[in-house]
């Protein structure tokens, strides 16, 4: 996690910077720091949010034209100011940021401290930077030789920066297994964990590619491998707006992206769905349609909202196109030496495309012979770039921690592929499958009318701000959205609730229940609404309190909930776009009245880059 910049060029470089990290705070927001070069090299550094800094920094000389910022997630040490970044060498000559984690930092340090090294914060970075110190001292190299020959006896993920007042003009960055972009400008570079605090200044960007090293001196712009092979830099041209990475009037991101959602959607079906032309095709998919055709088998991996979509292609993909599919957290995968074949189709989930255990677990499978099929939102993500094919959303950037747009993105794009495999398998009847096609068109302006339910939700959420759990329950196709009702609540209002099928209640929860207990039960009408009934009058005979989504027009339900919430009928397959939303609304809004921080919740980031 943890978010870098760098600048190096002809502005200043701290509002830049400062700005970037701004941009960058979802990735990690326990301490900042800045490290400015101009004859001296400076750190200034402070615990808390990028804001701190800016306060901390108001009465400092930060003039500068190159320069580095980070913002933390905290892995070794705890949120202080002295574990933050940047860190300097022992002789403060050289000072690094770095994302990622060193997994043989103690080993490392151990061998630096019995060569006189002291040690003044309790992370692996400041290890490395003594470690890089430690080579050019004993090699008498310049910088880059000494990163170069750093970067072989560190073992675990980084993206780095290090600069040196000894060699002015120059700015080093390298990756393994965290991000790194820079953006290509007039005789100016930008350096960033992602495009956004890039996209203002060009679209022109340089995705680094793991082990690879950029030297930028003297204006220059030179990468080279970790074996010391020089390599082309390729610039791709970026379609990111600015727009989109602004909260454009709304109060937090995640609301703004909740009702981006008609858009988001709409913008995930484009140029592969048109249902009056009978017009059904996803590029990424034609390359291995033999494939998935004949696949015996498809294993989803992802973690944490985007292993809730896998769940519901789970249902899609087994009801329309009739493959079996197994959907596991890509971190528990990688560990449990599974059985992977060469005739397996394993789809990968992604919003990041940068989550540490997914990237393991499509490393894992592609050993193995695997077909590796990525859906991820962030274009050019490492995900994306690992697997053999894939889709993006298209969702646009999500700021808000708490996943809302990519998790009805991703539905939208597994939904398709279903139904891809489906007709190309003849599993699905050619009536249904343009029903379907009609009905997943029509699916933004429906979300659209979810979203007029605000009111009511806000109404509701007074009531349970200050419930201490929550039961969320559902059935078939809105089970998974059940569990990601109760992941919503719990990561950014940090009130305990857990998701249930619903008929397993009776099998343990049914003990929780009593009049203090919240139960918000998904119970639209589909194929399971008089089992899911019968399990609302059990919740209600043990004094519940219930508070259902029904869909439009219920009459049965709304006469036993205490609150219910309405969402337009839809195809059963459909349900988990629209049944989601009031649910993300609801913690939402649960959330900004108990006073939380809903953009940035307490020890989360928004990509996990961290096993
Ligand atoms: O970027 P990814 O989709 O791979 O991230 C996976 C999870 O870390 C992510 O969905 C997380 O659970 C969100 N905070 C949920 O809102």
């Amino acid at each position: 996690m943890c978010g870098i910049v760098a600048y190096i060029g002809h502005r200043e470089a701290c509002p830049i910077i400062l700005k970037g990290l701004r941009r960058l705070e979802y990735r990690g927001y326990d301490s900042a720091g800045v490290a400015l070069l101009n004859g001296n090299l400076n750190v200034y550094k402070k615990k808390g949010k990028v804001s701190d800094l800016e306060n901390f920094l108001s009465d400092k000389d930060t003039h500068s034209t190159i320069g580095m910022g980070h913002t933390r997630w905290a892995t070794h040490g705890e949120p202080n100011d002295s574990n933050a970044h940047p860190h300097y060498s022992n002789s403060s000559r050289i000072a690094i940021i770095h994302n990622g984690i060193i997994e043989n930092y103690s080993t490392l340090k151990t061998l630096l401290q019995s060569k006189g090294y002291t040690f003044y914060s309790d992370t692996d970075t400041e290890v490395f930077i003594n470690l890089i110190e430690n080579i050019q001292d004993e090699n008498n190299c310049k910088l880059d030789e000494a990163v170069r020959l750093a970067l072989h006896e560190v073992v675990g993920a980084y993206a780095i920066v290090v600069l040196s007042k000894d060699e002015p003009n120059q700015l080093i960055a390298a990756r393994k297994g965290s991000p790194l972009v820079i953006g290509v400008g007039q005789d100016e570079y930008f350096l960033a964990s992602d495009a956004t605090p890039i996209i203002e200044y060009t679209n022109n960007v340089v995705y680094v590619n793991d082990y690879e090293i950029a030297i930028i001196k003297d204006g220059e712009l030179n990468i080279k491998t970790r074996e010391d092979i020089p390599t082309t830099p390729y610039v791709q041209t970026l379609a990111l707006e600015l727009d989109s990475i602004e909260k454009g009037g709304y109060d937090h991101f995640m609301l703004k992206e909740i009702f981006e959602q008609p858009r988001s959607i709409h913008d995930s079906m484009r140029g592969r769905l048109i249902a009056a032309q009978n017009h059904l095709i996803m590029g990424g998919f034609r390359e291995f349609e033999n494939k998935f055709v004949n696949a015996k088998r498809i294993i989803i991996v992802a973690c944490g909202t985007s292993w809730h979509a896998g769940l519901v292609a789970e249902y899609l993909i087994e009801d329309l196109a009739r493959i079996p599919v197994e959907v596991e957290y890509a971190s528990e995968f990688r560990y449990r030496n599974p059985i992977i074949t060469e005739d397996d189709i394993v789809i990968a989930i992604s919003q990041s495309g940068e989550t540490a255990d997914t990237l393991a677990a499509i490393e894992l499978a592609k050993q193995k012979g695997a077909t590796i099929f990525g859906i991820c939102n962030v274009v050019g993500s490492s995900i994306a770039r690992a697997s053999h094919a894939g889709a993006y959303t298209h969702a646009g950037p999500e700021i808000g921690v708490a996943s809302t747009k990519a998790f009805t993105a991703q539905v939208t794009v597994l939904t398709l592929l279903a139904m891809i495999i489906g007709s190309k398998r003849g599993t699905i009847e050619t009536s249904k499958l343009r029903s379907l096609m009609i009905e997943l068109e029509n699916i933004p302006s429906k979300v659209e009318q979810a979203l007029e339910m605000h009111d009511k939700v806000i109404e509701i959420a007074e009531e349970l701000k200050d419930a201490t759990n929550a039961l969320y329950l559902g059935r078939g196709y809105n089970f998974p959205v059940a569990l990601e009702g109760a992941l919503k609540l719990k990561e950014i209002s940090y009130i305990h609730a857990e998701g249930y099928p619903a008929a397993e209640m009776k099998h343990g929860p049914i003990a929780l229940i009593d009049e203090n207990m919240p139960v918000i039960v998904i119970a639209t009408k589909d194929s399971s609404y008089e089992k899911i009934v019968s399990n609302i009058q059990e919740v209600k005979a043990r004094k519940g309190r219930i508070i259902a989504i029904v869909t439009e027009g219920d009459k049965v339900i709304p006469a036993m909930a205490e609150h219910v919430i309405e969402v337009p009928a839809t195809s059963e397959y459909l349900v988990p776009l629209l049944s989601v939303i009031p649910l993300q609304l609801l913690s939402y809004h649960i959330a900004v009245m108990r006073g939380c921080n809903v953009d940035q919740p307490r020890n989360l980031a928004k990509s996990v880059t961290v096993e």
